[in-house]
């Protein structure tokens, strides 16, 4: 009994360091989530055709006077308020089209408290001036506000909202699965080729429990009928060791034992970081959806990215490449953006140039024939 409470309190303070450590790069410098995020941006527009789908779909078939929306694992930068504009667009467009008076929007922008979300406030303004301008009269006011909190858990009251989105957010996990300790994933920092079994069923029961309680907390929250509209890094092999959803890590902790050879930090701290990060594949997407049974599955699809994340048009047989080194180092950033808060709380900041120095040149001279996989699934909830 002792044993199990004391399991479940560092389960959950673990919990509780990921929400409060992990956090894009903020503000808008040259290192910032803001200036490295082209291909998320690549992402949304590539799920737009599913969005559009679903969010329609809800209208025609509720019409609400007003539409409470919410997007999960916003961030900032320009990304941030791309899909819910492209949602009050085609809702309004469409309604004009019909000659009807378009609904009033609530948007929730949600992410974890340690987001920049000073930064997302302060473009409000100019978002709603772009929005006046392109509407003109047929301007209606939408209502705009901030939710900190982890999606791992509940948001929002009962039956309250209509439409969730996210996107290229649920991969993170609420925690470095349980059991990990400096034994079991030596020199690794997911799982990788040499990691012993138990390495990858502690990071799948974890994405289990987490992806199950995000579909509860949902399904508690949106209407009947209400949409969920995800994109999330995944695999498309049954293997989790595959190269299509490990290599990225296994790079970063390659330079990462380079630096441990050159004396800056020491092996025992390298041994025990591991990233709080799953890449599902869609049969485990799935069956996480069924077994909560409170969404039918609208549609399933693969989006598959080259190695510059679809925005260079880069083969991904990288020896293929004429100019590799700049281009790779680009990579470096991208990734640099988006993990550098959970690498420089466990290794500090003085490590963070010299590795994705590192871990820039790795990726230009490492040639492999390897794509980023994403799923982008469309929900809708059951009615009772
Ligand atoms: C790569 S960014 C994606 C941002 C944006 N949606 C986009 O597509 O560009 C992932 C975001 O998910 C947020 N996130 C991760 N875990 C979360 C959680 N449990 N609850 C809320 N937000 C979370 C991170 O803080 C980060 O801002």
């Amino acid at each position: 009994m002792n044993n199990m409470k004391v399991q479940h309190m560092n389960g959950h303070s673990k919990a509780m360091e990921v929400q409060q450590i992990l956090h894009m790069n903020e503000g808008t410098g040259e290192t910032s989530y803001a200036k490295n995020s082209a291909s998320q941006s690549k992402i949304i527009s590539m799920a737009k055709p599913i969005i559009e789908k679903a969010i329609l779909g809800l209208y025609f078939t509720t019409f609400p006077e007003a539409i409470q929306v919410a997007d999960l694992g916003c961030s900032s930068g320009p990304n941030t308020l791309l899909v819910v504009s492209e949602i009050l667009n085609v809702i309004d467009e469409r309604c004009h089209q019909l000659g009807r008076s378009p609904p009033e929007f609530q948007l929730f922008l949600n992410d974890l408290p340690g987001n920049d979300f000073n930064t997302v406030f302060r473009s409000l303004p100019a978002f709603h001036e772009k929005m006046k301008k392109d509407k003109g009269d047929k301007y209606k006011p939408c209502f705009i506000a901030g939710v900190p909190g982890s999606f791992y858990g509940r948001l929002f009251p009962r039956k309250s909202l209509h439409f969730v989105h996210s996107s290229s957010s649920l991969h993170w996990l609420s925690q470095v699965p349980p059991g990990l300790n400096e034994a079991v994933n030596k020199g690794k920092i997911y799982i990788s080729k040499t990691s012993p079994a138990a390495v990858q069923e502690a990071y799948l029961a974890q994405f289990q429990r987490d992806f199950s309680l995000f579909l509860k907390s949902r399904s508690e929250e949106l209407v009947p009928n209400g949409r969920i509209v995800f994109t999330v890094l995944g695999r498309t092999t049954a293997d989790p060791s595959s190269e299509e959803s490990c290599i990225l890590w296994d790079l970063l902790a390659q330079s990462l034992t380079e630096l441990v050879s050159e004396g800056l930090f020491e092996e025992e701290k390298l041994n025990s970081f591991n990233a709080p990060y799953y890449a599902p594949s869609s049969e485990e997407i799935v069956s996480e959806i069924v077994k909560d049974g409170c969404f039918s599955i609208d549609c399933l699809e693969v989006i598959a990215l080259d190695w510059s994340g679809g925005v260079s048009n880069m083969d991904y047989y990288c020896n293929k490449l004429p100019s590799s080194t700049s281009q790779f180092l680009h990579m470096a950033k991208a990734i640099r953006a988006v993990a550098e808060s959970m690498l420089q709380n466990h290794f500090g900041q003085q490590v963070m140039d010299p590795l994705f120095q590192r871990f820039g040149e790795l990726l230009g001279s490492t040639c492999r024939r390897v794509q980023h996989i994403n799923f982008v699934v469309s929900l809708v909830k059951k009615q009772p």
